[in-house]
C-alpha cells in the first residue's frame, strides 16, 4: 500500500482512492476513540481547598498537566474546584488561575491554547460546606454522566485543607459522595499527618473509619521529585555495579540535605507548632532515607514489596537520642512569631528552623555508616540532594596531576541524586566517573551538557557521568499522574507514616525544651551551623562565642568548675557537672579495668540499666581506646523481666550504647536469664540460680572487680526496692524481685553479692535525685527502708559519683 504523504492530501486527483481511504481511517479512529472513552469512563476530580496557596501554586497546574497527558486516551474528565468561599469569589479566583496555566515548552502555542480552553470548560467552582452540598455534588456528577451517556470510572478528592477539616469532609464524602458501584474512589491527603505518634495514630484511625487503605493517597511531594523517584529504579537498573558497593564496607557516609533560603515568615502559626523536624525531616528526608537504606526488592515496581522493605528499614533505624541532633533558629524568627501572633516581647520561641540529625541503621549492610539529615530555613542557598560518598581505599602511585577522572581511584567517589536548585539548577543523577557508567532510561534521562567552570561537591562537573530529566516535571504533576494511574508506591501508607512517627517522636519529646543555636541567616551564618559527629553524638563544630539573645541555655560550662572531692556517707564522693563527672567515672573504670587485667588477666564489670549510665556507656564506647575489652566480662546488676530484645530491657541498653561499638568476645557477655522456656522470670525455671552459678564459676570468690549502681528517688538500688525483703540479706546471690513501677518483675544481684565486690561505684545524676541524696546522707544502715543504705562492700571500696544537680540542687 502506498504511503500517504502529508503534502499529497490535497492532491486527490493524483491518488483518487486516497481521500476515501483517509476518511475511512479517520472515522475508524474516531469510533475507536469513542469506544475507548466508553470503555475507560469518566473521572471527576474534586479539589478541596481550590482557592488556597498550594492549589494556586501547584495543584491546578498539576491537574492541567494530567489533562494534557491523558486527553484523547479514552477518559473524559470534569474538574470541580471546591472551597468554603462564595461561588462568585471562588469562580473569579479559579478563572484567574486557569488563565495562567502553562504548557510544556515543546508544545506549540496554538495547541496549548486549545487544550487550556478545553480544560477551562471542564473546570468549575462550587462551594462545598455542608453534607447537603456533597450530596448535591454527587447528584450533579450522576446527572452529567447520564446526560452524556458516560460510565463512571472514578472520583478523586484532593484534600488541600488544614487537617482539622479532614474528619468532617471525610464523613461527608463517605456518606454522600462515593461513586457508584464499579467505580473507584481516591482521596488524596496533604501533610501534616499528625504532630507526633499518638496524634498521627488518632488521625489515621479516624480516616480509616471512612476510607479503605487503598483509597487513601497521602502525599509526600518529595516522592514526586524526579531525582527522588529515580533512586529505586537507579538501584534496580544498576544492580550489578552497586551490588558490591552499596554497603558499610564501601560507603563512608550518606548526606540527605534540603536547604532553603526562604524563612518561615507569613506561616509562623503553622511553623511554631511544627518546626523543621516535623515539617521536613519526619517526612521528606525520612522517605529519602528509606529509599537509600532499604534492601532492594526483587520487583521495584511492586508497591507492596517496596512498602514491606521500607518498613524493614524503619525497624533497623537506631533510636535517636538528644545527642543525635543539633538545632538552630534564624535570628529574625522570634520577632516574626511575636509580630504575626501578637505575642509579648518576653516571648521566646524554642522552635528549631534548622536541624542536623545523625542517623544510624543497625543492620549488616549499614552498621557504622553515618547518615546525616539536615534541613534549614534562611540558609545560604536553596538546594536538595542525597549524596552517597564512598570510602577511598586506594593509593595512587602517580602524581596527582596525572589523575584522570574515570581511572583514578584516588579521586572522590560519589553518587548524588540532585533533587534540584543549587548550582546545577535542575534535578540530576551524578555518578563519579571512577565508579561506573550508570544505566538510566534514555527516554526520560539524558546526559547533561558540559558546563565548564561548574564544580559540584568538590569536583568539576566533567568528573561525573551526569544525567538530567529529558522533560523536567513538577513533583505535583508527577504525583497527579500517579494518583490517576493508581500507583500507590509514591504515597505514604498508614503503616509507613506511623513507623516514621515511632522513629521521630522520642527525639522530638527529648528536644522539646532544647534551646536552638541562633544564626543570622543567609551567608552571614558563616560556619556557625557546621556540625560534626563522634560516635553516636552530633555537635556543632564551633563553640558559640556569645549567645545572640541570652536564653536558658547559657548556663556555666563544665570547665568553669573543678571536680569536687569530698565524703558522702563516710565514703569518697566525686562531684562535678555531668559531662566531667561521666568523663571522670569512665577514666576510673578504665584504670580499674587495666589494673585488673594486668593482675588477673580479666576484668569483671557488673552494670546497671536505666538512663543515668547511658552517657557513661557512650563515653566508654567512643573515647576509651585503651580499654581492655577483649579481657572484660560484662554482667548485669539487674534486669527487667522482658525479652532481651525489648527496648525496656537493660541488656538492650547495653547492646545499643556499648556492645555494638566495642569488641567484647560474646562468651564474655552475660545477660541475665530472664527469658527461659518462652516465659519470663518463672521461679520454676531457676534463672536466678543459673546466673548465680555462672558468676560463681567465672568470677573468683563471686567478687566482681567493679559494680556500677544507681540510686532511685525512693532509695532503691539495683532492683532491690524499699519494703521488699528479697535480696537484702540471706544466701541467695541472685534474686527475683518486684518493682513498684512497670515492668514489675525483676531479677537482681542481692546486697550480699554486691557487697563482695572489690569496688562499687554509685552514679547519681539530675535534680530529681536531690531530695533522696539529702535524705540518704543522714540515714544509717536501713536497707529495708532505703536499700541503697545497705551498700557497703565488706572488703572493697565504695565511691559515690554525683553531679552538682543531684548533690547541690
Ligand atoms: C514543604 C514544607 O513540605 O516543603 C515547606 O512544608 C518547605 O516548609 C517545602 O518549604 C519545600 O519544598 P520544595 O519542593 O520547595 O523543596
Amino acid at each position: 500500500m502506498e504511503h500517504i504523504k502529508p503534502h499529497s492530501l490535497g492532491q486527490n486527483r493524483r491518488c483518487p482512492g486516497c481521500w476515501k481511504m483517509l476518511t475511512v481511517a479517520m472515522c475508524m479512529a474516531l469510533v475507536a476513540c469513542l469506544q475507548a472513552q466508553e470503555l475507560q469512563g469518566h473521572v471527576s476530580v474534586i479539589l478541596l481547598g481550590a482557592t488556597g496557596d498550594l492549589a494556586k501554586k501547584y495543584l491546578w497546574q498539576g491537574l492541567f498537566q494530567l489533562y494534557l497527558d491523558e486527553v484523547g486516551k479514552g477518559y473524559s474528565f470534569s474538574f470541580h474546584g471546591a472551597a468554603l468561599t462564595s461561588t462568585k469569589q471562588g469562580q473569579e479566583f479559579i478563572t484567574k488561575v486557569l488563565e495562567s496555566l502553562s504548557c510544556p515548552e515543546d508544545m506549540v502555542p496554538r495547541r496549548c491554547a486549545e487544550l487550556r480552553g478545553q480544560f477551562q470548560q471542564l473546570s468549575q467552582y462550587r462551594r462545598l460546606r455542608t453534607n447537603e452540598d456533597y450530596m448535591a455534588l454527587s447528584k450533579d456528577i450522576e446527572a452529567q454522566l447520564e446526560h452524556k451517556g458516560l460510565r463512571e470510572a472514578g472520583r478523586v478528592f484532593y484534600f488541600s485543607v488544614p487537617p482539622f477539616a479532614y474528619a468532617g469532609i471525610a464523613r461527608s464524602i463517605n456518606s454522600s459522595c462515593r461513586p457508584g458501584p464499579g467505580a473507584w474512589l481516591r482521596v488524596v491527603l496533604e501533610k501534616p499527618f499528625g504532630h507526633d505518634h499518638l496524634s498521627a495514630q488518632q488521625l489515621a484511625t479516624e480516616l480509616g473509619s471512612f476510607f479503605q487503605e487503598e483509597e487513601m493517597y497521602r502525599v509526600d511531594h518529595y516522592l514526586g521529585k524526579q531525582a527522588v523517584a529515580q533512586i529505586l529504579p537507579f538501584r534496580d537498573q544498576n544492580r550489578q555495579a552497586l551490588d558490591g558497593l552499596w554497603n558499610r564496607h564501601h560507603v563512608e557516609r550518606v548526606e540527605i540535605i534540603m536547604k532553603e533560603t526562604v524563612d518561615a515568615g507569613g506561616r509562623t502559626s503553622f511553623y511554631e507548632e511544627y518546626g523543621v523536624i516535623r515539617d521536613v525531616l519526619q517526612n521528606h528526608l525520612t522517605e529519602v532515607l528509606t529509599l537509600v537504606a532499604m534492601e532492594l526488592p526483587y520487583n521495584v515496581s511492586s508497591s507492596e514489596a517496596v512498602l514491606q522493605h521500607k518498613l524493614q528499614a524503619f525497624r533497623a533505624l537506631r533510636g535517636l537520642q538528644k545527642g543525635s541532633a543539633v538545632l538552630g533558629q534564624y535570628q529574625a524568627y522570634g520577632e516574626q512569631v511575636r509580630r504575626e501572633q501578637q505575642k509579648p516581647d518576653s516571648f521566646h520561641s524554642l522552635t528549631p528552623t534548622f536541624a542536623g540529625i545523625l542517623v544510624h541503621v543497625d543492620n549488616l549492610r549499614w552498621e557504622g555508616v553515618p547518615f546525616f539529615l539536615m534541613s534549614g530555613k534562611a540558609m545560604d542557598e536553596r538546594v536538595g540532594y542525597v549524596r552517597i560518598l564512598f570510602r577511598n581505599q586506594a593509593y595512587c602511585a602517580q602524581n596527582e596531576k596525572r589523575w584522570v577522572a574515570d581511572q583514578s581511584q584516588c579521586l572522590p567517589r560519589q553518587i548524588v541524586f540532585y533533587i534540584g536548585h543549587g548550582e546545577l539548577g535542575s534535578p540530576a543523577v551524578l555518578v563519579s566517573r571512577n565508579l561506573f557508567r550508570p544505566s538510566l532510561p534514555s527516554e526520560s534521562w539524558k546526559e547533561v551538557e558540559g558546563r565548564p567552570g561548574l564544580h559540584l561537591f568538590g569536583r568539576p562537573l566533567s568528573d561525573y557521568y551526569a544525567y538530567s530529566p529529558v522533560r523536567e516535571q513538577d513533583a505535583y504533576s508527577v504525583l497527579m499522574s500517579h494518583i490517576f494511574h493508581g500507583r500507590k508506591d509514591s504515597f505514604i501508607t498508614t503503616e509507613n507514616l506511623l513507623a516514621s512517627w515511632v522513629f521521630w517522636t522520642p527525639l522530638l519529646d527529648s528536644l522539646a525544651h532544647e534551646v536552638p543555636r541562633l544564626y543570622p541567616g543567609g551567608a552571614e551564618s558563616g560556619h556557625l551551623l557546621d556540625f560534626e559527629f563522634s560516635g553516636t553524638q552530633l555537635r556543632f563544630s564551633r563553640q558559640q562565642l556569645e549567645q545572640l539573645v541570652p536564653g536558658p541555655g547559657s548556663a556555666p560550662k563544665p570547665s568553669d568548675f573543678q571536680v569536687l572531692r569530698a565524703k558522702y556517707r563516710e565514703s569518697p564522693l566525686i562531684s562535678a557537672w555531668p559531662e566531667e563527672l561521666i568523663a571522670k567515672l569512665a577514666d576510673d573504670i578504665e584504670a580499674t579495668a587495666v589494673r585488673a587485667v594486668r593482675r588477673f588477666g580479666e576484668f569483671h564489670l557488673a552494670l546497671s540499666g536505666g538512663s543515668s549510665p547511658v552517657p557513661l556507656l557512650q563515653q566508654l564506647a567512643t573515647r576509651h581506646y585503651g580499654f581492655p575489652w577483649a579481657h572484660t566480662h560484662l554482667w548485669l546488676v539487674d534486669e527487667r523481666c522482658v525479652p532481651l530484645r525489648d527496648p525496656e530491657s537493660n541488656f538492650q541498653g547495653l547492646q545499643a550504647h556499648l556492645l555494638q561499638h566495642v569488641r567484647v568476645p560474646h562468651y564474655n557477655v552475660h545477660p541475665m536469664p530472664v527469658h527461659l522456656h518462652q516465659r519470663l522470670c518463672a521461679e520454676e525455671d531457676r534463672g536466678a540460680q543459673m546466673y548465680a552459678s555462672e558468676i560463681s564459676a567465672l568470677v573468683t570468690n563471686s567478687s566482681f572487680d567493679l559494680v556500677l549502681l544507681g540510686m532511685g528517688t525512693d532509695g532503691h538500688t539495683a532492683s532491690l526496692f524499699p519494703q521488699s525483703p528479697a535480696g537484702l540479706e540471706g544466701t541467695q546471690p541472685v534474686v527475683l524481685t518486684r518493682s513498684p513501677s512497670k515492668p514489675h518483675q525483676r531479677m537482681s544481684l542481692s546486697l550480699p553479692l554486691i557487697n563482695r565486690a572489690r569496688k562499687v561505684a554509685v552514679l547519681v545524676m539530675g535534680r530529681l535525685k536531690r531530695e533522696i541524696t539529702m535524705l540518704v546522707s543522714r540515714v544509717g544502715h536501713e536497707p529495708k527502708k532505703w536499700p541503697i543504705s545497705g551498700v557497703l562492700p565488706s572488703s572493697g571500696q565504695l565511691v559515690w559519683y554525683m553531679d552538682y544537680e543531684a548533690f547541690l540542687g
